[in-house]
């Protein structure tokens, strides 16, 4: 079963209209070497607009799960598939912990996603206090059961996985490849033991996030679990987020 090869910028509360016109017309200039990697990017949601003519997927990095009505200062899925977003982020960790979003909340998200068809990238991602402790793999397994496991097999091919350690998010720190691979098969693991199918676990391609850069990601998207990244800084430089996506 060959597995969607992503590279995904999310670009986070960064760059003024101009700016982002700017780096996403620079992307489309330099050369992608994979083409088998599909490259998209998460603006800030008041440009999705006017950057949705490219040929990258255009994403909202956030959402809130009601239909529409009395909740200030957020957008529903329907406004930002109208502006021409078609893929959401969904539990990225400073929405968990700067925005308090309990894994509660984001299985609420993940059904709206999944009810007005938009596919998902669900992030997952320990605290290093968790890891010392040895416990990451049961708490991010805690964190997809209690989120995204009540889907059934045919939704679930709607979700693309991101692991994000919190301690490598942003800081320069990059799991080691050891780690990253260690953790992207347990998270294989746990969807093949809670849908009793390999071809499931198979088919979910599962990204890796936190510093990742030009120097490593070959390394990180050499191992057999890791199917592409999920950008933050790095995919803030048209020349970083193609050597990237290059590294393939
Ligand atoms: P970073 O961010 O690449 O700057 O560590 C990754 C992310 O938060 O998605």
């Amino acid at each position: 079963m060959t597995r969607k090869k992503i590279v995904a910028g999310n670009w986070k509360m960064n760059l003024v209209a101009d700016e982002a016109i700017a780096l996403v017309n620079a992307i489309s200039q330099l050369q992608q070497t994979n083409s088998a990697v599909e490259l998209m990017f998460f603006p800030p949601a008041l440009y999705i607009q006017s950057l949705k003519h490219t040929t990258l997927k255009v994403g909202a990095q956030n959402f809130h799960p009601a239909e529409k009505g009395a909740f200030t200062g957020e957008l529903s899925i329907n406004q930002l598939k109208d502006v021409g977003a078609s893929i959401v982020l969904i539990g990225h960790s400073e929405r968990r912990e700067l925005f308090f979003e309990s894994n509660s909340f984001l299985k609420e998200k993940v059904d709206a996603a999944i009810a007005h068809n938009m596919p998902i990238i669900f992030c997952c991602g320990e605290p290093l206090s968790i890891r010392d402790a040895g416990n990451a793999l049961e708490f991010v397994t805690q964190q997809l059961t209690e989120s995204l496991f009540h889907l059934s097999p045919a939704q679930l091919v709607n979700v693309t996985i991101a692991y994000e350690p919190i301690w490598a998010i942003g800081t320069g720190k990059t799991a080691t490849v050891e780690e990253a691979e260690a953790m992207h098969k347990g998270i294989r693991n746990a969807i093949q033991a809670h849908y009793q199918s390999s071809e499931t676990a198979a088919s979910i391609s599962i990204l890796y996030g936190g510093s990742c850069n030009p120097s490593n990601a070959a390394e990180l998207f050499a191992c057999p679990n890791v199917d592409g990244g999920l950008i933050g800084g790095a995919a803030l430089d048209a020349t970083s987020f193609i050597a990237i996506a290059n590294a393939f």
